[in-house]
């Protein structure tokens, strides 16, 4: 945690759209920092109808037992089972759109001088489809699927029109070695993350002048280590969730208010940028 610095809770419900101005020491943080690191998690694309993992009516994990589903034990057990519901997100995530948050995130990366970089837990593509590059994708994409056993990428296969939750569909052989099946791109459990990816995040927190946390329990290891590994040394680490966090204790600064309405603000509050600079 950086010196002298307490959390500051935004006054009204979690989860209530309240005062939409980002607190003054969070603006003042956004303002002055050239190097920002952020952090996305599932409540990042909870406003666009992407469900996340922990909330408790509405997560995934309420309805599904993760370990039928994103464990390699999971796949050896039962592949159709595990294929159908990601091909059941695919097509989901397919469905869904980029809300103002995701813009929002664009927006700043295009000011000038502003070097952000956007690390992410989420499988889905909604920061790429508003216009962001993401340095890492720390638990894989939807969309980069491979072979089990020769490893190499293969085309994601076409979920079917009406894919189902609870469906079985068989896998599609590999295309390359014929010995495997093409599966999803995800880090399941047990599993490691990326590497390289795993490394380019952990610089861009230790090299970040801000590192901004949006939409994770903060539960999962090793994502959640690097909130706490950017206050260790120095960096200051603003927190915006509508709910509490197991990140409570590492930020600095928390700000209690859903990314889709907190995002925009937090952007339009530092100001205008020519519109030249702006994505496309
Ligand atoms: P979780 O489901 O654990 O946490 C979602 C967080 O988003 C919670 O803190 C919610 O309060 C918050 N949230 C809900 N709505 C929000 C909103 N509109 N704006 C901002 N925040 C909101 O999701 P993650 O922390 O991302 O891993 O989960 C981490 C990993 O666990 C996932 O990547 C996945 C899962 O198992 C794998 O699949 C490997």
């Amino acid at each position: 945690m950086s010196p002298d610095a307490g959390p500051t809770a935004v006054p009204g419900d979690p989860g209530d759209p309240g005062d939409p101005a980002p607190p003054e020491p969070i603006l003042t943080l956004a303002r002055s920092a050239r190097r920002v690191t952020v952090l996305t998690g599932a409540g990042m694309s909870a406003e666009s109808g992407v469900a996340t993992f922990r909330d408790p009516l509405t997560g995934l994990w309420a309805r599904f037992d993760p370990t039928d589903l994103a464990t390699p034990q999971a796949w050896r057990a039962d592949p159709g089972l595990v294929n159908a519901w990601y091909l059941w997100r695919v097509a989901l995530v397919r469905r869904a759109q980029p809300h103002a948050g995701h813009q929002a995130l664009a927006v700043w990366a295009a000011r000038p001088g502003v070097d952000l970089r956007l690390v992410t837990q989420n499988v889905d593509d909604l920061h790429e489809r508003a216009g962001s590059v993401v340095l890492a994708h720390l638990h894989g994409s939807l969309f980069a699927w491979r072979c089990d056993h020769c490893e190499r990428p293969v085309p994601p296969p076409d979920p079917p029109t009406d894919a189902g939750e609870r469906q079985r569909i068989d896998p599609t052989p590999c295309e390359h070695c014929r010995d495997g099946r093409r599966r999803p791109g995800v880090v399941w459990f047990g599993e490691p993350l990326p590497r390289t990816a795993f490394d380019d995040a952990v610089r861009a927190c230790l090299e970040a002048e801000l590192v901004l946390v949006v939409g994770t329990s903060g539960l999962v290891h090793p994502a959640a280590s690097l909130p706490r590994l950017a206050a260790e040394s120095g960096v200051p680490v603003v927190e915006i969730d509508p709910h509490p966090t197991a990140l409570a204790a590492t930020a600095d600064h928390i700000w209690r208010a859903p990314a889709g309405t907190a995002l925009p603000a937090l952007v339009e509050a530092l100001g205008p940028i020519e519109s030249a600079d702006l994505p496309r």
